[in-house]
């Protein structure tokens, strides 16, 4: 930690992306999803590393969980038995013919046991032409080679390459997992901060480390101090306390003033978007009858998808509001 700390004053002008800085070297220092990472920790210590898939939302550790992998299967072979590709190579068919075949028939000698590894990371990105050349080279070279893919969604990788891999699921972390790394950072960076900052950092991630630490990062470059206030400009989110007033007022069946504090987000220049999905993270955190809030979160989400259709108005969330105050209204009948 005093290594990490001292190295960043000494890079003085030129402040690392805190994400790299952090992203864990081990597989067993990678928070949260502990079946997928006891899975990956097994196969780092055995060796036989099978063909894999790592799916999942942003930010989990996927791409963190398979660097970690290859390093800790190959160590000091990694730059000549590892061949990482990512988005931003090309990878349509040729690639995938040339590049990839000549690395799986290139020789290399590795501790016994041990395969090259092929990273393909966002792999739901490559077209189904090269994934279908891919087939192929997987099982032909699959003494020498493994391959490793990333992605957000298994379901866009085409189904014969599904099947010839172990497939590990990702999913968001938790607000606990998420301030455990925080506070690992917090304390190596010596940032200034109070706790409802960090909670509020949390609440904007969503389950997404990347994002947490790009906005602690970036609030502390702004600020250098981490309270709530200085989140929400940083991250320009609505604050989660307006939208809050705003769900008591339906709930207190105060429908004009729901709409003024709608009208001074909208006004703020808020999107819809940003407006409705800060709204239906609250509701999914409020206190209320589990009857309504179910409701509730039923007519925001089709509010939501009628927003992503393009019908993104002040009229569409006023609407909601209406919507809700009725359904409130209802429950209270019987
Ligand atoms: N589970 C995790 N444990 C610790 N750090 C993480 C974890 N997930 C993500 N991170 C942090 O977020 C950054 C991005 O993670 P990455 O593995 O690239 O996410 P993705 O799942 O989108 O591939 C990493 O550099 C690391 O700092
Ligand atoms: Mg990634």
């Amino acid at each position: 930690m005093a290594a990490a700390a001292s190295s960043s004053s000494l890079a003085s002008g030129y402040d690392m992306p805190w994400v790299e800085k952090y992203r864990p070297n081990k597989v067993i220092d990678i928070v949260g999803n502990e079946d997928a990472v006891s899975r990956l920790q097994v196969i780092a210590r055995d060796g036989n590393m099978p063909n894999l898939i790592l799916s999942g939302p942003p930010g989990t550790g996927k791409t963190t969980s398979i660097l970690a992998l290859a390093h800790e299967l190959l160590g000091p072979n990694y730059r000549e038995g590892v061949l990482e590709l990512n988005a931003s190579d090309d990878r349509g068919i040729d690639v995938v013919r040339n590049k990839i075949k000549m690395f799986a028939q290139k020789k290399v000698t590795l501790p016994p046991g041990r395969h090259k590894v092929v990273i393909l990371d966002e792999a739901d990105s490559m077209t189904s032409g090269a994934q279908q050349a891919l087939r192929r080279t997987m099982e032909i070279y699959s003494n020498s080679t493994r391959f490793a893919l990333a992605c957000n969604t298994s379901s866009k990788i085409i189904e014969p390459i599904q099947s010839r891999c172990a497939l590990v699921r990702f999913s968001r972390l938790s607000d606990q997992e998420i301030l455990s790394r925080l506070m690992v950072v917090v304390d190596a960076e010596k940032v200034p901060y109070v706790p409802e900052g960090l909670e509020a950092i949390i609440f904007t991630a969503d389950g997404d480390m990347r994002q947490a630490l790009n906005n602690l990062q970036a609030t502390y470059s702004g600020f250098r101090f981490v309270n709530q206030e200085n989140v929400f400009k940083v991250c320009d989110q609505p604050h989660p306390l307006h939208v809050k007033n705003m769900v008591r007022h339906v709930l207190e069946g105060k429908f004009d003033d729901a709409c003024s504090g709608l009208k001074q987000l909208y006004d703020l220049g808020y999107s819809p978007t940003d407006i409705i999905t800060t709204f239906f993270r609250i509701i999914k955190n409020y206190d209320m009858a589990e009857y309504l809030k179910l409701e509730f979160m039923k007519e925001t989400g089709f509010a939501h998808m009628r927003i992503c259709d393009g019908v993104g108005s002040y009229l569409q969330l006023c609407g909601l509001l209406a919507k809700l105050s009725l359904v409130r209204e209802t429950a209270k009948a019987p």
